[in-house]
């Protein structure tokens, strides 16, 4: 097939806030996406979403299919500008549609669907003025988090808060930064867990990633703030997270876990491809924090591919099936 990897580049421009680019995708993760694919005898062109000619592009070359990993370039609905386009143009592509991806960045709107699914989910409220007052059945201690965004932007150990004043001081703090609704939800003591599913044909859940933070007291970030996110593995820092794959989980837990990500994987729409956050609780409810239909595919660092390896797929299968699960729908997403 001629495939197009449409990305967004991740630049370094000291300009910018440090988080700024986090979402977007190295040069080595794209080469390694588009090797795989050639590897399987496809003809690849790498196409930058970020282009003006990114339209024209479209117009002129004749694709078979899109592998989209583009983020977008900015706003609330950033992860479906690609999908539209291709909709528009009738260009078939990987992963979810315009909706499910929109849906999935706005981790509210996914709270309020899985709450109506009876899929357990941190109890929350949602600051748009940072005025509001805070809802008296909510438990601390609280986290929170701009309500879309995405690779822990936004998230520090001060987000985690057990009283009112630290609560307001992070929320104006973050709509300052980012400019909008700030999520507010209970903060889950817990084991962290993560879940992806790959769609070929039927539903796949690959084994459970466990994120274990134990070994991050001096740092005392026990979850995957930004900073664990973009510096894990520094000794100095205290960010020392280890990785379970398949994690050591009882038989009844593990059928819940399973059970709660395949649910919000289908009530959110995603196709081919999701990881689904999870938080275990002390009473082993697993409470989802949000979905991820564009999950990070590092070859060396991202949690997806790690997946992938633990039921024994290489680089370039987890590619291939992700891009044949697009293929065999045969229909525009
Ligand atoms: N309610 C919560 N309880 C416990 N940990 C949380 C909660 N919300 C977020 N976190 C921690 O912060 C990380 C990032 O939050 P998440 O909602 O997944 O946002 P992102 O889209 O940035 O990945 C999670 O993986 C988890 O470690
Ligand atoms: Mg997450």
């Amino acid at each position: 097939m001629k495939i197009a990897l449409t990305y967004n580049l991740k630049k370094t421009d000291s300009s910018k806030p440090a988080d700024y680019f986090s979402e977007f995708d190295s040069e080595g993760t794209i080469n390694a996406i588009a090797s795989a694919m050639r590897n399987k005898g496809h003809s690849v062109e790498l196409v930058d979403a970020e282009s003006s000619l990114l339209l024209n592009y479209f117009k002129k070359t004749r694709i078979d299919l899109v592998f989209n990993i583009a983020e977008g370039k900015s706003g609330k609905f950033r992860e479906s500008q690609v999908p539209a386009l291709l909709e528009y143009l009738k260009i078939p592509y990987t992963g979810s549609n315009t909706f499910s991806l929109a849906l999935a960045l706005n981790k509210a709107f996914t709270k309020r669907l899985l709450n109506a699914e009876n899929i357990p989910t941190p109890a929350f409220q949602i600051f748009k003025t940072g005025k509001e007052e805070l809802d008296g059945s909510l438990r601390f201690p609280l986290i929170a988090k701009p309500n879309c965004e995405g690779s822990a932007k936004g998230i520090a150990l001060k987000n985690v808060v057990n009283a009112k004043p630290q609560l307001y001081k992070v929320i104006h703090e973050l709509k300052k930064i980012y400019s909008q609704d700030i999520l507010v939800e209970e903060f889950i003591e817990g084991r962290e867990l993560t879940v992806g599913i790959l769609e070929n044909g039927k539903i796949k859940v690959l084994p459970i990633l466990e994120i274990d933070f134990s070994g991050c007291a001096t740092s005392g970030e026990y979850f995957y703030s930004w900073r664990m996110k973009e510096y894990q593995g520094d000794e100095k820092l205290g960010l020392l997270p280890k990785f379970y794959c398949p994690a050591s989980l009882d038989k009844e837990t593990e059928e819940k876990v399973r059970e709660v990500a395949v649910k919000t994987h289908l009530a959110v729409g995603c196709f081919d491809i999701s990881r689904t956050d999870i938080r275990l609780d002390k009473d082993n409810i697993p409470y989802v924090l949000e979905i991820n239909p564009l999950p990070g595919l590092d070859p060396n660092e991202s949690n997806f591919p790690l997946m992938a390896y633990a039921a024994g797929m290489k680089y370039d299968d987890l590619i291939e099936a992700i891009l044949s699960g697009a293929a065999e729908r045969k229909e525009l997403n």
